[in-house]
């Protein structure tokens, strides 16, 4: 849903948000990414059960998180752990980020994610073709402590690894590759890393409950 206290507090929207609200929903009402994790998890074909936590962002959660983060205009932005797709798209029809970009491991939800895209190219992308331009949308399939971060502008986290040497190593990749001046948020475990400028924490809703979103730049 969208609060009415947010409809007002943003004015550089691609398109209208409740039009594309409408549209988000159009594209994700018959897809339940839940089902799909587990079947994953079910054939346990990748990883340990408890490794693949799944979980969606609600579309007014990450309005709010994007408006607290405020990355440039025409960010490149990674979603690392992107699920079936819901926040890359939402970004891409919402904000005017120069590229969205998600990563998956789990072939079932990459497969959703990159079925999405079809139909948001062949049924959406015309109505609104004027606004979208030549910015892009891109999923890939892969696991994010080997996806090549250097381009990026701004990087969601949603994902707490379950070991902290996974999440240590991806701290220090970060460091590495990220320019300066990039904006990363991270859910439910902060960095640790006292490199990462710290620009605070806030509370908000997530499918599991409330949860803690971390904000950061590089
Ligand atoms: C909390 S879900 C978030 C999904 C999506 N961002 C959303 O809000 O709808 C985290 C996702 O990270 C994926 N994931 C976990 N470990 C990963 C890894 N090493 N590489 C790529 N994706 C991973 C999981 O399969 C899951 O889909």
């Amino acid at each position: 849903m969208l609060s009415a206290a947010t409809l007002t507090s943003w004015s550089n929207f691609v398109i209208n948000q409740i039009y594309a609200y409408a549209l988000f929903n159009h594209l994700y009402a018959n897809i339940d990414g839940y089902n799909i994790a587990s079947a994953a998890k079910k054939k346990s074909l990748i990883g340990s059960k408890d490794d693949l936590l799944y979980g969606e962002i609600p579309f007014d959660s990450w309005k709010r998180i994007v408006e607290r983060a405020k990355p440039k205009e025409d960010a490149f932005f990674f979603d690392l752990g992107s699920g079936t797709g819901r926040v890359v798209v939402q970004s891409h029809l919402l904000f005017n980020f120069r590229k969205s970009v998600g990563v998956e491991l789990i072939e079932g939800l990459y497969s959703k994610a990159c079925e999405t895209k079809e139909v948001f190219e062949r049924i959406v992308k015309p109505q609104i073709k004027d606004h979208i331009g030549e910015r892009e949308l891109c999923f890939y399939k892969g696991n994010i402590l080997d996806t090549d971060v250097a381009d990026a502008d701004f990087i969601l986290l949603p994902h707490p690894f379950k070991k902290e040497e996974d999440f240590l190593r991806l701290e220090e990749k970060f460091l590495r590759q990220l320019k300066p001046g990039t904006k990363i948020v991270t859910l439910i475990r902060s960095l640790r890393n006292q490199a990462f400028k710290d620009l605070g924490y806030e509370m908000f809703d997530f499918s599991w409950g409330e949860s803690t979103a971390y904000f950061y730049e590089v």
